[in-house]
């Protein structure tokens, strides 16, 4: 990439460049409004740039659903100003930034995914106006459009706040006055915390860290029901990553010629081209490092003969991902002792995926996955029973590892400060969505366990939608049963 470097004293120490149509010397004055850049240049850009505005924007999809969450939000706060933020660039080095994702809560009740956005619910007679005060169109007067590193020349159109009013269906205001107009208004404030550092610390104590908490489970709980609109786009989530599992099965050959890298350049590969992003970190995880739950590193070898967990999810543009998991035999078919280990989750995810349905308790379903793991343990002799006692004393738990899901929405591990009795003791009810992903893991180290479990490790996660009579599998595209699983991967394969 092009830096932007505009030096104070530049003026002074750079020699005046040459004219390249060699008559006078650009002048390079030291009294400039611009250092290091002529008047007449700094005059000249000003000028002759075609009039872009959008004046006909339809408002975005969700517009109608994200007042409606702004609607419940005004209602539990009465009298509150309220504040989320969308957050801020992150640097990743120097003058390079990580790829920006705005915070949940904001994209929740706005719909918007632009850096720097701001959120505010001010009490009036009417419950609450709200505002989001957002960048505006780079100034052409002042040169900040070419001459600052977030100016429209060096990082794209944004939308003017017109078109932004247009597009969201509610006011919008410069950011640059958000801190300002904020602090100069009484009352009680809260402020979902950790995106705007700027911004808490203009606030300072007017703020109090139980009450922006309440705002922030609050608005964790709000999304627990997913409405048809977010639904849609858990599916298209979905749809991407069942196309991005099938370019991997088709580039495994590849994948044993590298590493594990290939995969996961694979999946990101579908993730950005019809999604915004991955949701998460996919975990590429061949051979032995199945068993190590958030394998990321994808540094390692991809060989035959052994099983590959895949756990990836494609981000849709509105910001919703998939969270789904395979384990795949890499050459094909599964080894007598890699079946044995796959049907038993596969058993464990079929009782757990029975167990979603409206008015079960959301533990139900763990429950239902843990005996039948616990039962396939004492069976195969590798923990003493009987199954009663191993699940109260929790044994099984050396090899199952992690809890069998949670809910999937916005975040890979939504509503995730939720309070406990809403969510993990609460029940479930039609349009909540969650994974059930169950999973055997013998590590290669585990002397517990005879020597041809070790370096075993199998997972299986899909996405499931709580529906008004059960439930709907919505990864069921990707197939799951050993069999099916075989079959399919021949069949990409040719
Ligand atoms: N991919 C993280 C999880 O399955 O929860
Ligand atoms: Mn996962
Ligand atoms: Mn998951």
């Amino acid at each position: 990439m092009v830096e932007v470097r505009v030096e104070e004293d530049a003026v002074t120490e750079q020699p005046a460049p040459e004219n390249p149509e060699g008559d006078e010397p650009i002048k390079q004055r030291k009294n400039s409004l611009y250092p290091g850049v002529s008047d007449e240049l700094a005059e000249n850009m000003k000028h002759g740039w075609a009039d872009t505005e959008l004046r006909h924007l339809q408002p975005i999809e969700q517009a109608p659903e994200t007042a409606r969450r702004r609607a419940a939000l005004s209602e539990r706060f009465p009298g509150e100003r309220l504040v989320i933020p969308a957050g801020h660039l992150k640097t990743r080095s120097n003058d390079t930034e990580y790829g920006f994702r705005a915070s949940t809560e904001y994209v929740h009740l706005t719909g918007d995914r632009t850096e720097d956005g701001v959120l505010v619910l001010e009490p009036s007679d009417n419950g609450h106006d709200a505002t989001i005060y957002l960048l505006p169109r780079s100034n052409r007067e002042n040169g900040e459009f070419w001459l600052d590193g977030q100016g429209e020349l060096w990082v794209g159109r944004r939308h003017s706040l017109a078109e932004a009013e247009q597009l969201l269906g509610l006011p919008c205001k410069d950011v640059r006055k958000a801190a300002d107009e904020l602090t100069g208004l009484d009352g009680p404030v809260r402020i979902v915390r950790g995106h705007d550092p700027g911004l808490e610390e203009a606030l300072g104590e007017r703020l109090d860290a139980e009450r922006d908490e309440e705002l922030r489970v609050f608005l964790s709980e709000l999304r627990l029901v997913k409405d048809a609109f977010e639904v849609t786009q858990l599916q298209a989530a979905v749809d991407s990553t069942v196309r991005g599992f099938e370019d991997v099965v088709k580039v495994l050959d590849k994948a044993q010629a590298t590493s594990e890298r290939y995969i996961e350049g694979t999946f990101f590969l579908r993730a950005r081209v019809e999604g915004n992003d991955i949701g998460y970190g996919s975990i590429c995880a061949a051979g032995p490092h199945a068993t190590t739950l958030h394998w990321v590193r994808n540094d390692g070898p991809v060989r035959s003969g052994d099983l590959l967990l895949l756990d990836a999810g494609v981000e849709t543009h509105t910001l919703y991902t998939a969270d789904v998991t395979r384990t795949l035999p890499i050459n094909g078919r599964f080894s007598a002792v890699q079946r044995k280990v796959y049907d038993a989750v596969y058993e464990a995810q079929e009782a757990g995926i029975a167990a979603v349905r409206p008015g079960a308790k959301y533990r139900d379903f763990h429950d239902a996955a843990q005996h039948v793991l616990a039962a396939k343990l004492v069976e195969w002799g590798l923990v003493e029973g009987p199954v009663e006692r191993v699940l109260e004393l929790g044994l099984q738990r050396r090899w199952t590892l992690h809890g069998t899901g949670h809910m999937l929405g916005l975040d890979v591990h939504d509503c995730a400060v939720a309070r406990t009795e809403t969510y993990v003791d609460g029940t479930l009810e039609p349009g909540m969505c969650l994974t059930v992903e169950p999973g055997l893991y013998f590590q290669a180290d585990d002397l517990t366990v005879p020597e041809e479990y070790r370096g075993i490790g199998v997972r299986i996660e899909d996405d499931i939608l709580v529906t008004d009579d059960g439930n709907r599998n919505l990864s069921a595209a990707l197939p799951r049963a050993a069999d099916e699983v075989e079959a399919w991967m021949a069949r990409l394969r040719g």
